[in-house]
């Protein structure tokens, strides 16, 4: 019988250990910066019912109408592979009574999504989000706050040249007005819009506004604009959010046809660019969805958060040169050459571990060159040799892989000399 190999799911990876690694550097990040501002963190099931998504991303959207991975499970209830995180929080959030926690209540997660995208580089269809919700306030100052932690997260991994855009989408007032005035407009250009978005016209029109079809990007420069139908209490809100985030010296970009593509959101909206170029360049986006708690069969909460990709935030930092997320910075490699000295690497390594010093080495085998090589490569910051001489001195030579400059150490001292080195 012919021998058959598999192959992981289209779109969806194995990430290795050098991946894990810098995934696992920038989720901390994440996860520090979210600590510190106060949120704490909750992660829902991969799966929901298939009516949390329904009903709170909406039938329109691509998401629930083209990308989830729904099925029967075995006793035919209709369940999802999450393809985002909100929904879930919010039905988490009813369903253990947070509403009646002090608010606000702030929630941060770090996890896998699901949809069935068409995959390409930044766009796959198992995909790892960083998001934060924070319920129980209607105040501008939050939206402020939370676009900054963004902002924050970005700068301390490094990423520097983000930049941000920014909308109002009003909400169960004004919109409504404007969506009429929108379907009005196109309605008169039906005929040169792009074929999918001609379908939109009855589903979802105001998806059109971010369109990437030239025709109808052509026929929206001119189309009516939101921030003009603004009703009072949301144009308040707006420009409140903007004065914060001056306030914060968090700069920005009015962007008139952002949208978004799932359909909780009201009042703010935002999404954070890098320096890639092209479609997948969003590296998250969130905003307001006020009325998404009560939809959901809760209590009236207003609400506000935010999702990153984490590939694409990876991308960006291979993009900018930034590998230093991950660091290399405690780790040691023992090199040892002959018999006597592999037992005093053996005995070393274990004792470096004990002390919180991330060590590993070659068992055995090959020769001093090829072990230094090998160090070079995982990016330690010192390589430890012992060589007969060495063993017979009860010495290790410590080697700076950075200049190549190598001092010789008793093996007693090493785990002391570099607990001080690192500490510095
Ligand atoms: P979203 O814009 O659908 O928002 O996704 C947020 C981010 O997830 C995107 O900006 C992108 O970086 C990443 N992403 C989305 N789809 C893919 C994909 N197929 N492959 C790789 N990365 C992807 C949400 O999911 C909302 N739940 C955000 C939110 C939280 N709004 C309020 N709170």
């Amino acid at each position: 019988m012919a021998k058959q190999q598999f192959q992981s799911i289209r779109g969806m990876y194995d990430l290795l250990p050098g991946q894990t690694a810098r995934y696992d550097a920038v989720a901390e990040a994440f996860a520090m910066a979210s600590r510190n501002s106060g949120y704490g963190r909750i992660e829902p099931p991969l799966v929901e019912d298939t009516a949390v998504f329904v009903r709170a991303v909406g039938q329109e959207t691509d998401v629930v109408s083209k990308e989830m991975y729904t099925f029967a499970d075995r006793s035919n209830k209709s369940i999802t592979l999450r393809p985002e995180a909100t929904a879930g929080v919010v039905r988490a959030f009813i369903e253990h009574g947070m509403t009646s926690l002090p608010q606000p209540v702030k929630l941060y997660y770090q996890g896998p999504m699901f949809r069935y995208d068409r995959p390409q580089a930044g766009r796959q269809r198992q995909f790892f989000q960083y998001g934060v919700e924070v319920f129980g306030e209607a105040a501008p100052s939050i939206d402020a706050q939370v676009i900054a932690l963004g902002i924050r997260f970005f700068r301390q991994v490094g990423l520097k040249n983000i930049s941000l855009q920014i909308n109002s989408i009003g909400d169960e007032v004004c919109r409504p007005k404007y969506k009429t005035a929108l379907v009005e407009y196109l309605q008169g250009h039906a005929k040169h819009l792009g074929e999918d978005d001609k379908a939109r016209l009855e589903t979802n029109p105001m998806r059109i506004l971010d369109s990437k079809d030239p025709k109808t990007k052509a026929i929206i420069e001119d189309a009516p604009q939101l921030l003009n139908f603004l009703c009072e209490d949301c144009q308040k809100h707006f420009s409140g959010v903007l004065e914060y985030l001056d306030l914060l010296g968090v700069r920005y970009e009015l962007n008139p046809q952002l949208v978004r593509g799932l359909d909780y959101y009201s009042r703010t909206v935002f999404e954070y660019y890098g320096e890639r170029e092209g479609s997948q360049a969003s590296l998250g986006g969130g905003g307001r969805y006020d009325a998404l708690v009560e939809l959901l069969g809760g209590p009236e909460t207003p609400a506000v958060g935010f999702a990153l990709g984490a590939e694409r935030v990876l991308l960006e930092l291979e993009a900018a040169n930034i590998s230093s997320t991950v660091s290399h910075d405690k780790r040691v490699y023992v090199a040892s050459l002959g018999e006597p000295a592999r037992l005093a690497a053996f005995g070393l390594i274990e004792a470096l571990l004990d002390s919180n010093i991330a060590a590993s080495g070659a068992v055995d085998r090959d020769g001093i060159g090829s072990q230094l090589e090998r160090a070079n490569k995982l990016g330690v910051k010192y390589a430890i040799i012992i060589g007969q001489k060495e063993v017979q001195e009860g010495t290790i030579l410590l080697r700076n892989m950075a200049t190549g400059a190598q001092e010789s150490v008793g093996l007693n001292n090493i785990v002391d000399e570099l607990g001080r080195r690192f500490a510095l």
